[in-house]
């Protein structure tokens, strides 16, 4: 099944610190490299290099040419990226000596989306297929409307999360794919272990797959919830992770792979994210995710599942 990700496209400046800035602290960088990031475009390239049919749809800026390029070399489709004078989308990421990051967006070109050019590249892609969405783009809400009526499945990363979130029509969704803070927020619940239950009440129709950085992930699918773990590498920068997972993951539930199957693709294929610099640059080749699997590399993870 053919992917349209209506997503962000951001140039990521990185820079490499020993700790996070503090309120009112001024300090020096260790370094600095500029990689091509965005939930959208690293969603992309991830569900394209796993092995899925990709278009990707956005508007682009000045400055974000490096953008369509990375994407075009990844397999996916970029004839709905259309071009624009404004500024292209940028995140400042500081990744610390742990690799954990922190990111300061700014949207740009992300959030000019207006209502005829989504209805536009919704008309071109048909009504067969999943639209995959972010949080970084404008008119989230209407895509989500727009494309369910068209018979479309529609999976929404919802990061980063922000009140809009709330009043997104959720339960038309086939996937909400969340971490434990979005859950939480989406849920109105105060504890990590309530997400899946409360998601689950208040949306019944829509899949959930709720990652939890180290500690795994789980997905809520038919009646049944699977549990994963987190293989144990070296860290050297979390950027894009989530959204390696999300495209290994959704290459496998699109491609009739078992829950099973997508979670341990997913997790094989954030576990080898994470121990490489950037974002879309760190997303890793399906051969190299099949080999890891095949000849038991990172050791096994058992899914559990239970009837929810
Ligand atoms: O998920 C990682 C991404 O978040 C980065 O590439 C950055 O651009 C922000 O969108």
């Amino acid at each position: 099944m053919k992917i349209l990700n209506l997503g962000s496209l951001n140039v990521d400046y990185v820079y490499k610190v020993d700790k996070f800035l503090l309120p009112g602290e001024t300090k020096s960088s260790l370094s600095l490299n500029t990689y091509c990031g965005g939930k959208g475009l690293n969603q992309s390239i991830a569900a394209a290099k796993a092995g899925n049919e990709v278009y990707h749809a956005a508007v682009l800026g000045k400055g974000g040419e490096m953008l369509k390029t990375a994407l075009s070399e990844s397999g996916v489709n970029v004839d709905m990226i259309q071009p624009s004078d404004e500024t292209c989308g940028h995140a400042i990421i500081q990744v610390d000596e742990k690799g954990q990051n922190c990111i300061l967006l700014y949207g740009g070109t992300n959030r000019t989306l207006t209502k005829e050019f989504i209805d536009d590249v919704l008309d071109k892609f048909g009504n067969n297929g999943l639209v995959l969405l972010q949080n970084e783009t404008n008119l989230v809400g209407y895509i989500i409307e727009r494309a369910s009526e068209k018979g479309l499945q529609v999976a929404l990363n919802a990061a980063p999360m922000n009140d809009e979130v709330l009043k997104y029509p959720i339960d038309k969704l086939s996937w909400l794919i969340v971490n434990e803070v979005e859950g939480k927020q989406i849920a109105g619940c105060e504890k990590d272990d309530e997400i899946i239950s409360v998601l689950k009440e208040k949306y019944p129709s829509c899949k959930i797959l709720l990652t939890l950085g180290s500690n795994g992930a789980c997905c809520l699918a038919d009646g049944k919830l699977y549990t994963i773990g987190c293989h144990k590498v070296d860290v050297v920068d979390t950027t894009a992770a989530g959204d390696t997972f999300t495209g290994y993951f959704l290459y496998g539930m699109l491609n009739n792979y078992s829950v099973e199957e997508s979670l341990r693709m997913a997790t094989t294929a954030s576990a080898v994210c994470v121990g490489r610099n950037g974002a879309s640059d760190s997303v890793p080749l399906k051969k190299e995710i099949d080999d890891i699997i095949e000849n038991n590399k990172f050791g096994t993870l058992d899914v559990t599942v239970k009837d929810m």
